[in-house]
């Protein structure tokens, strides 16, 4: 499926991470995170996805193979080093700067610029494929000029995420019942009821948690 992503769309978030960079260097601010502590419990509640049994037995086991979506510094991969999860981590984003910076802050890993749909990955081929922060930016309004299809590419960005995966999906979204959410312009956010519908049109088991960050929430589709 080809992107549904225009080129205005792709340049203002390229643009956007490449200022943020060129501002703040390699802290969680560039990534439009306001702190560490919000990047990393973001990072806790996905990796819930993941059976603490099957970690423990891991070292008789194969890493687990993950695609990490709009990946920004790839510390996703680093926080799964640090609690002891062996993976064998690709990391996609579409932001060239943030790649290079990603490149730079671990030389040996797999890291890749561009979208879900230019990288095209084949039906199962990850265990595991997680999206943190990757879809809070509005994508459609600016170019439809109309709320209608809002969101529309977060849905097939998630569809294909399922796609790709071979255990499951994790994923996180901004609460649209939150008010500062609600007043930003430039933020995309969900339902998480009317979200949760929609991934249960294709997953066979949905399942989703809030309350860890006020504007926040998580979802799980497992195969
Ligand atoms: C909020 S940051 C989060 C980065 C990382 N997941 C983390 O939590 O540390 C969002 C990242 O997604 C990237 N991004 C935005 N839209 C994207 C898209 N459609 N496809 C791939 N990456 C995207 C941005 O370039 C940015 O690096």
């Amino acid at each position: 499926m080809k992107s549904l992503l225009s080129e205005k769309q792709r340049l203002r978030i390229q643009t956007r991470h490449k200022q943020s960079i060129e501002q703040f260097g390699y802290q969680p601010q560039a990534l439009f995170w306001s702190n560490r502590e919000i990047q990393q419990i973001r990072f806790e509640k996905l990796v819930e996805i993941l059976p603490a049994p099957f970690c423990e037995e891991q070292d008789v086991q194969r890493p687990w193979k993950i695609l990490d979506v709009g990946c920004g510094f790839a510390d996703l991969r680093c926080f799964l080093h640090e609690h002891g999860i062996a993976v064998e981590y690709c990391g996609i984003d579409l932001s060239a700067d943030m790649v290079q910076s990603a490149r730079f802050q671990h030389p040996n890993i797999e890291v890749h610029q561009g979208d879900l749909f230019d990288f095209d990955p084949d039906d199962a081929s990850f265990d595991v494929v997680f999206l943190s922060g990757a879809l809070n930016e509005v994508v459609e309004t600016e170019v439809e000029q109309t709320a209608q299809f809002q969101g529309r590419y977060a849905k097939a960005v998630i569809r294909r995420m399922y796609q790709a995966c071979r255990f499951g999906v994790a994923f996180n979204l901004l609460d649209a019942r939150h008010p500062w959410v609600k007043s930003r312009v430039d933020l995309q956010s969900f339902l998480p009821d009317e979200m949760v519908t929609y991934c249960q049109g294709f997953a066979h088991t949905v399942r989703w948690q809030e309350g860890y960050l006020e504007n926040d929430f998580t979802v799980y589709l497992h195969k």
